[in-house]
């Protein structure tokens, strides 16, 4: 028989599994080793999902079977017994900035029932993401930035140059930027990190960001439309494909349509858990504070059954 998807105890078993991912980048956090960095919070994440009393499927993980030994796409996790689960993560959300100590870099982990989440292939996403409170669809990935701008002030009751967007600092996006800054709109860069860059827009008040543009991760896409189910907000992302390769990925992972758009409740069409927490210092959350004895790790967990948005903070004993 398998178990009903009790998000309630999960969701703390879950807050467990991204803490200790965080402590186990701790040695080598601006070390310059992306790769040491990344495969510290993979081996830690996977230890530690393992011990859950879940039948559990990497649906968003490290990359195809072939590419990334563990937390592949369809590896099995979780001991086996109790409910059947989705699971998507991201071990080490800002490998180059924990390699550089530079600021927000997060361990990422999402669960939902079996069959809930976009099987997402490792190529990139156009993403598109407000905050809560506007009407549905105000804004579009068919809109031109100018557009997405104007639609959104008028429904803030703002003028265009009211508005920020985040968006990620790359050469990809020089466009965007230039015209965002030609209509007078406030351009909130980040390094890396565009899970967090999402998330900021559910809060403009705190975060001064108003919405999220341009193109990264569609994993992360996927990681981020959890969080906002929980949060509030819209998100909406069509993935973007370079070469043939790609376009085979998506195919494997049952992706027909290639220029569909997926809103958020596409991306994660059921309940679903979300827990990050802080390797270095950050927005959302703290980074790893040593304290004594111990390590103080900060953590926000999400459900968006019931919209609950817990940060906790934990001591862990230094081994
Ligand atoms: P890593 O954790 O792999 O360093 O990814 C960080 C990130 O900035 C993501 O947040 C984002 O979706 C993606 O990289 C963007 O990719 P690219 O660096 O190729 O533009």
């Amino acid at each position: 028989m398998t178990t009903a998807f009790d998000d309630a105890i999960l969701s703390l078993a879950l807050a467990r599994v991204a803490e200790e991912a965080a402590l186990a980048c701790r040695p080598l956090i601006g070390r310059g080793d992306e790769k040491a960095a990344d495969q510290a919070a993979v081996n830690a994440m996977r230890e530690e999902l393992n011990k859950l009393d879940i039948q559990g499927t990497v649906v968003i993980g490290e990359g195809e079977r072939d590419e990334a030994p563990m937390l592949y796409i369809g590896e099995e996790v979780g001991s086996g017994k109790g409910p059947e689960v989705d699971i998507a993560l991201d071990p080490l959300e800002g490998t180059t900035i924990t390699a550089k100590a530079m600021p927000n870099a997060l361990t990422v982990i999402s669960m939902a029932p079996r069959g809930t989440m976009l099987h997402a292939p490792d190529v990139y996403m156009d993403k598109l993401a407000v905050g809560p409170g506007y009407p549905e669809d105000v804004v579009s990935l068919d809109m031109s930035p100018t557009e997405r701008v104007e639609a959104l002030a008028k429904a803030k009751g703002v003028a265009p140059s009211e508005i920020t967007v985040c968006v990620l600092e790359r050469p990809r996006h020089e466009e965007i930027i230039a015209e965002l800054r030609g209509l007078g709109a406030s351009v909130y860069l980040i390094g890396d990190g565009d899970v967090a860059g999402v998330m900021h827009c559910t809060d403009p008040d705190a975060t001064g960001i108003d919405m999220y543009m341009g193109s990264g991760g569609a994993p992360e896409g996927v990681l981020a439309a959890g969080a906002l189910k929980a949060l509030g907000g819209q998100i909406w992302g069509r993935l973007l494909f370079r070469n043939d390769d790609e376009r085979g990925r998506a195919e494997k992972a049952g992706i027909t349509d290639f220029d569909r758009i997926y809103s958020r409740d596409e991306m994660v069409t059921d309940d679903v858990i979300f827990a990050a927490t802080g390797v270095t210092q950050g927005s959302l959350v703290a980074g790893l504070k040593p304290r004594g004895d111990f390590i103080e790790t900060q953590t926000l967990l999400l459900r968006s059954s019931t919209g609950e948005r817990r940060v906790m903070t934990c001591r862990h004993k230094v081994a």
